[in-house]
């Protein structure tokens, strides 16, 4: 092996949503760790929406593979702590080889780790026992503490966090109710994740749809879309209610990528949140990925293994995949945590 293939973003203004150009493919030889990294051959690499404002605003540095968490491969480690052969967490991106470790960029929270593959599938270390896992847990269990028979509403309820964090609250005896797109994800949501009743918000009778399954309003909503969801739930809400506002999808592709809208939105919903007394959060899983990861893990990976928790992937295949599965999941064309798988997984072999 001596050349590493790679998606980067190409030159130019970035667009308000991905187009075919956006992304060029580009090969290169493999990195060499220095002193203090390791080289790593990626697994799987994890596809969230969050990464395309990282995009959009060219977070990464020039020229770099475009960021993304992955699950790989130890090659070779100049770390201590690190040895070839090892299962890791890191951020290599949408590339075939990465480097980890120091004077690598990467988000500050997201610090390499070993993998336990006892704990469950390696893959969902980038998903319901990784980031995805920790944004449901303290989006619902810490930020919103749902009650025995409180009524909870989930958007993008059967992707990454969405699936989660329904079930969280079901752990907690809460009524759930997700909001998905298609039929069969409605579908998937009652009958396999256990929510109890999930409307679309395709349906022209979204509001009625959504009033008719929440007869005793709403007390806990967690956010992961805006826009005319948002305006769907905010009338329903009850006194005391709390709001996560965990994600806008539905504006990241506004001309500041959605971050002012978290600002728009509060302002909408402001005379209902004042006078129905309500508690509304914004989530960065960021503040809480030092203190509370080993908690989440112990608390979800159990329920995942007991299948109490169930997680769905949706795993496309080919590193030359990875642009229009990343589209097709800001769309909603994706059913289940998108990921791509770029290597074997030793751990099915
Ligand atoms: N706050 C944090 O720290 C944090 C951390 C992780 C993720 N997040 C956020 O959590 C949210 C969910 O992320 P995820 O990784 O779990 O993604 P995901 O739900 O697996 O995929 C995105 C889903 O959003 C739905 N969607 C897309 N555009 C929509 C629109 N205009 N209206 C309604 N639904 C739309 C689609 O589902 P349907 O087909 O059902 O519409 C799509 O499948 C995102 O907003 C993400 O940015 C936040």
């Amino acid at each position: 092996m001596t050349s590493n293939r790679y998606w980067t973003l190409s030159d130019g203004p970035m667009p308000r949503w991905p187009q075919e150009n956006t992304f060029v493919m580009k090969e290169g030889e493999i990195p060499k760790p220095a002193l203090g990294q390791a080289l790593t051959q990626t697994i799987y690499v994890s596809l969230d929406p969050y990464q395309w404002y990282y995009n959009r605003r060219r977070t990464a540095p020039a020229g770099a593979p475009c960021h993304a968490r992955t699950v790989s491969r130890v090659i070779e480690s100049r770390i201590d702590g690190f040895a070839a052969g090892d299962l890791v967490f890191s951020t290599n991106g949408w590339t075939e080889y990465g480097l980890m470790g120091e004077g690598v960029w990467r988000p500050d929270y997201m610090a390499p780790r070993k993998l336990d593959p006892s704990l469950g599938r390696i893959s969902q270390a980038v998903g319901v026992l990784g980031m995805l896992g920790l944004t449901a847990y303290a989006g619902m269990d810490l930020l919103a503490s749902p009650r025995a028979g409180e009524t909870v509403v989930v958007s993008a309820a059967s992707g990454g966090v969405g699936q989660i964090a329904g079930q969280l609250a079901k752990q907690r005896n809460a009524r759930v109710v997700g909001i998905a797109g298609r039929d069969a994800k409605c579908r998937f949501v009652t009958d396999e994740l256990g929510f109890d009743a999930c409307v679309s918000h395709l349906s022209a009778t979204l509001p009625a749809d959504l009033a008719a399954v929440c007869p005793a309003g709403v007390d806990v909503y967690f956010e992961n879309v805006g826009g005319k969801v948002f305006e769907v739930v905010l009338p329903l809400f009850n006194q005391s209610a709390r709001m996560t506002i965990c994600g806008l999808i539905a504006h990241y592709g506004d001309e500041d990528g959605g971050i002012d809208r978290r600002a728009a939105l509060m302002k909408l919903g402001e005379p209902i949140f004042r006078t129905r007394n309500m508690l509304v959060k914004n989530l960065s899983v960021s503040d809480f990925a030092l203190d509370y990861h080993d908690d989440m893990l112990a608390y979800i990976a159990p329920l995942v293994t007991a299948g109490k928790i169930k997680y769905r992937e949706d795993v496309r295949h080919g590193l030359e995949t990875i642009p229009i599965a990343f589209n097709e999941m800001l769309r909603g064309d994706n059913f289940g945590k998108m990921l791509v798988q770029v290597s074997p997984d030793p751990t099915l072999e």
